[in-house]
């Protein structure tokens, strides 16, 4: 095998991501795959908790791999050395923050269903066919969400435009927008006990940070609760440990049961703002606009596909590659880069227990990137915010995360064995 195919654009990355915890049977139908996406579907909501049950550290991992196996993959410590020098190093050093910056001084943001999209992906396709690869484009069906224009304004007890960002899915409010007294709470908890104090209530969610993961119910599911007390509207304070007065948007999850009511978050200062202006009895009113549209049927965009072709077996994939789900049996690993392209902590695996002792001694080959000891608190600073511009980055991380993914995918593509796949009962059974 020898194959390696990557996907540049990746939307719907939620769906994407179950994606890599589920390996669709061989023998599966088109109506099985059906069923098995509409589950995904419905687990969305518990994906960040679901991922952290899953999650086994490498250490506490018992391996027995065969001998034949760790000298198979030890025989690539010359190749990945050269990959990593050609990247922090040789010829490619600097390339991917030199493309990366004119990709987005170009385009700018890149919302699915925006033109600037489909025009960066042009721009992709073009700049990757004329640096050699085998480039194509595969249409693809996703939603289309427009933000708009959005705003939030404090009318009482003092006047004061407030930064907000619209929830991802959010309906809109009424054209005159929606003009309430607030009620903030800590947690759901007291959102139950204050529950007859909520009634055409904007509810503001002022839960700290803690990790992602806890925070995150409030984001995606604040909408819910509030809409269940009779709240109008919720605002929810970014999920960061850190801010200089920036909102941080994400996706939210609406109930068919309870009103779908509009939701934004606002900044950690005025979510504080607000509930130490409650806490001292005084009112607060505000007035929240949210020009979302949701198009019922989304849009079509398109996948971008680099490929090299393997020598031997060249149908097997390497990649992240949704639309093929069906064909597992020719995927020996799908990637995604979903936490920030800061300086590389190695990779997260999710597959059996043999599989990760594979991807462990794969990812022990890339020593000379150094201790592979991230940055990723500062990855919750820029998450969802206008502020995640081309000044996060650091062109060395880049070029250490882009040497870490060429050398885990060209060896785990070259190897002679395949990593083991856990059946769809399996993967099932851990959503
Ligand atoms: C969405 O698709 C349905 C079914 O094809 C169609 O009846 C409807 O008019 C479409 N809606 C819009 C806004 O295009
Ligand atoms: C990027 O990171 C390297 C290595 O950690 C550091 O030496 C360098 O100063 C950083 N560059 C910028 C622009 O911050």
């Amino acid at each position: 095998m020898k194959c390696l195919s990557a996907l540049i654009f990746s939307f719907l990355s939620l769906l994407l991501v179950f994606f890599t915890l589920l390996n669709i049977s061989d023998a599966l139908s088109q109506e099985e795959v059906n069923a098995v996406v509409k589950r995904l579907r419905e687990e969305r909501k518990n994906f960040p908790e679901g991922l952290k049950q899953k999650s086994v550290s490498v250490a506490d991992l018992e391996c027995n791999l065969d001998q034949a196996i760790i000298d198979e993959i030890h025989s690539y410590q010359d190749v990945v050395n050269d990959i990593i020098e050609l990247f922090t190093t040789g010829e490619f050093a600097g390339k991917t923050y030199q493309y990366l910056t004119e990709m987005t001084d170009l385009f700018g943001p890149r919302i699915t269903g925006s033109q600037t999209l489909e025009d960066a992906i042009d721009w992709v396709v073009s700049t990757a066919t004329s640096e050699g690869f085998t480039v194509y484009t595969e249409d693809v069906a996703a939603p289309f969400f427009e933000r708009n224009t959005e705003t939030l304004k404090m009318i009482s007890p003092r006047s004061a435009d407030m930064n907000l960002i619209g929830l991802g899915l959010t309906v809109p409010t009424p054209e005159e927008g929606i003009t309430a007294d607030v009620l903030v709470v800590s947690s759901f908890d007291e959102l139950t006990t204050l529950a007859d104090q909520a009634e055409g209530k904007i509810v503001v969610y002022d839960v700290p940070f803690t990790t992602y993961e806890e925070t995150l119910q409030y984001r995606t599911g604040g909408a819910v609760e509030a809409a269940k007390v009779g709240g109008v509207a919720a605002l929810i304070r970014s999920v960061t440990p850190f801010s200089i007065n920036t909102p941080h948007t994400g996706t939210l999850f609406y109930s068919e049961s309870v009103p779908k009511i509009p939701s934004a978050c606002i900044t950690i200062e005025d979510a504080t703002l607000i509930h130490r202006l409650q806490d001292k009895g005084i009112t607060v009113t505000l007035q929240l606009y949210l020009g979302a549209v949701n198009h019922e049927n989304g849009t079509l965009t398109r996948n971008t596909i680099l490929e090299i072709e393997g020598s031997k077996n060249p149908e097997e994939i390497v990649a992240y590659f949704v639309a093929h789900g069906i064909h597992k049996k020719n995927f020996q690993l799908i990637m995604e880069s979903d936490f920030g392209t800061f300086k590389p902590n190695g990779i997260d695996f999710t597959g059996t227990d043999e599989a990760t002792c594979m991807m462990k001694e794969i990812v022990s080959l890339t020593t000379l990137l150094g201790s592979l000891n991230s940055e990723t608190d500062r990855y919750f600073w820029y998450h969802h915010t206008n502020g995640d511009r081309i000044e996060v980055y650091n062109s060395t991380h880049l070029d250490q995360v882009a040497a870490l993914w060429t050398a885990v995918s060209y060896v785990t593509a070259d190897v002679s064995f395949r990593l083991p796949q856990p059946t769809i009962v399996d993967s099932l059974e851990h959503l």
